[in-house]
């Protein structure tokens, strides 16, 4: 059954775009790991996670040249992928935080909450909202709403992973590093209710 599982999760996770070289985890299908109630399944392995990051780095690169972006992160689950993020950028930029919440337990909640507010000046910077996932897409339509308000001149969003069958909205997401099915995953930043953010890969939780 495990090993059923673990094939269709492969079989639905597709690159937005196609990449050789591609790894996912499946050297060590029986591995798992125990973070309170839930039991985690290997998923994606870092070196998969860094090439990622890398591409969506270089599409920024590019389309942002002679350009001064500020990279707005938000808090907590952006917080690795931003820092590997940030050292591939070859612009002039800026970095700020951003902390919200709409999630408890392994779903997200709709309502949002803002716990560290935007004090950066935003009118007339472009801006890149750095995400580690979206999921509903709660949390960029609240903060879309909020950085058009405060006048900025561009908004774009770069998220490592995307659930598109939970995505309900209609901004764009320009960078998204790989398409994921609508499972609950830990590690490189994400969590489970605080635990798992220090893995250096991600896991699925077994069903
Ligand atoms: P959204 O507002 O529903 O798009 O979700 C936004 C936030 O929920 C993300 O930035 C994550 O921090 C968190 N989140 C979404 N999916 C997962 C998951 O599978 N594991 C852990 N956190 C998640
Ligand atoms: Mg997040």
């Amino acid at each position: 059954m495990e090993v059923l599982n673990k094939i269709r999760i492969l079989m639905e996770i597709r690159l937005l775009h196609s990449v050789s070289g591609f790894r996912y985890l499946c050297a060590s299908t029986m591995e798992s790991i125990q973070l309170g109630d839930k039991t985690f399944i290997p998923y994606l392995q870092d070196d998969v996670i860094h090439e990622a990051v890398q591409r969506i780095a270089h599409r920024i690169n590019e389309d942002y040249a002679g350009k001064k972006p500020l990279f707005l992160v938000v808090l907590n689950g952006a917080f690795l992928f931003a820092a590997d993020l940030m050292r591939c950028i070859n612009s002039d930029c800026k970095v700020s935080f951003v902390k919200l919440a709409s999630y408890e337990g392994t779903s997200s909640m709709g309502q949002m909450k803002q716990l560290i507010g935007l004090n950066e000046d935003l009118k007339g910077r472009d801006i890149i909202v750095v995400e580690d996932i979206v999921d509903s897409g709660n949390t960029i339509v609240h903060l879309d709403h909020l950085l058009h308000e405060a006048q900025a001149n561009s908004v774009a969003y770069a998220a490592l992973l995307f659930k598109p069958k939970a995505y309900s909205k209609d901004i764009r997401i320009q960078y998204v590093g790989m398409e994921i099915p609508n499972d609950f995953i830990v590690g490189y930043g994400l969590d489970y209710d605080g635990m798992g953010r220090n893995l250096k890969d991600i896991w699925v939780i077994k069903s």
